[in-house]
């Protein structure tokens, strides 16, 4: 495993943070690049915190590891000051100069504007931005007198790095199904979620790539408007312990379960290699905190094994506690 892409399944929320908050300490990950943008909260459970990250990338907990903010996110300037200074990484952290920033007045656009309103957005300005980017009239990182010390060339660092055979993570946002070109228009967001997106906003070509990992949950949420299909009642979501509130608005969850057809067609536009299955103990509570699969019930072997039949790849990591070591790693036994 050198560069490693990490992509979401559905909506979004699969609980990627955690997956690369474990990989970032098992598998010493020297540079990690995060693309997207501020609406995408990434939480951490790491030495009894919680974190829920909208701009430092989730490997942060490895305190080696190298953090950029690759060229093609939106930097909210604020946000990643007071994100630097929640997680300590003021040394180890690199925004890309081309990145572009997201303003008080995108925000104020999102909120305002009754069809951006209508789709349910977060509201912090990320599609009035990208509007402005694809306009060419965006304020860029290397403008900014905040960001001066952090300035870098994240295409020619994260390529050296995997020149260096070092160990890469490029971390996704949100979930295919959010996708700008392969999701549930207009009920998505304003950028493309696919895995190949996340290597352009990188500056990492395709042959780069060693591992694809798509990162499903045992359920499916998604929070906004647009369609979900098989969704549950609140109540219901509730009674499976599935009803769950969003990191970065606090807005409800909406709740269904695991899509088997989708998940296939989401494989093969990331063209994944590998999956994570996160919160399977919220489906099999047998299995909290579980860290081999010798210790799941066969129940919850059956639906791992479901998974790798719909998507044709193996289920590498299973998630089964909050915390970023409850895992199960099969990937020695690849
Ligand atoms: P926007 O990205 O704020 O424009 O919102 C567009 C849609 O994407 C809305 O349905 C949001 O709820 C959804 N969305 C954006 N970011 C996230 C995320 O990080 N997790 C889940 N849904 C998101
Ligand atoms: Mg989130």
């Amino acid at each position: 495993m050198v560069c490693t892409v990490v992509a979401g399944g559905f909506w979004g929320d699969e609980g990627k943070g955690k997956v690369i908050s474990y990989l970032a300490l098992k598998d010493k990950v020297d540079v990690c690049v995060r693309t997207g943008s501020v609406n995408a909260a990434h939480t951490i459970y790491f030495e009894g915190r919680r974190y829920a990250l909208h701009m430092v990338p989730s490997t942060f907990v490895y305190d080696k590891c190298r953090l950029l903010i690759g060229p093609g996110v939106n930097v909210h300037v604020p946000q990643l000051l007071k994100e630097i200074r929640e997680t300590g990484v003021e040394g180890r952290v690199g925004v890309d100069r081309q990145a572009s920033i997201i303003e008080p007045k995108h925000s104020a656009m999102d909120k305002s504007d009754s069809h951006l309103r209508s789709l349910g957005t977060t509201g912090w300005g990320v599609g009035p931005a990208v509007q402005e980017r694809a306009k060419r009239s965006a304020k860029l990182a290397k403008d900014v007198p905040e960001l001066k010390s952090f300035l870098a060339d994240v295409s020619e660092e994260v390529n050296a790095a995997i020149d260096a055979n070092k160990t890469v993570v490029l971390e996704g946002t949100q979930g295919l199904m959010l996708s700008l070109y392969h999701g549930s228009y207009p009920y998505v967001t304003s950028r493309d979620t696919s895995a190949a997106a996340i290597c352009s906003e990188s500056g990492v070509g395709p042959s780069r790539v060693d591992t694809v990992l798509v990162v499903f949950k045992a359920f499916i949420t998604r929070v906004g408007a647009g369609e979900l299909p098989g969704e549950l009642s609140k109540e219901e979501a509730v009674r499976r312990g599935w009803f769950e509130t969003a990191a970065g608005t606090g807005r409800e969850r909406r709740s269904a379960p695991f899509n088997f057809n989708l998940a296939r067609r989401v494989a093969k536009i990331h063209g994944a290699t590998e999956a994570a299955v996160t919160k399977l103990d919220i489906l099999f509570p047998s299995c909290k905190n579980a860290t081999s699969y010798d210790q799941l019930l066969p129940e919850a072997k059956d639906f791992l094994a479901k998974v790798e039949k719909a998507t044709g790849v193996p289920v590498t990591i299973v998630g089964t506690g909050p915390g970023a070591l409850d895992i199960i790693d099969r990937r020695s036994s690849l």
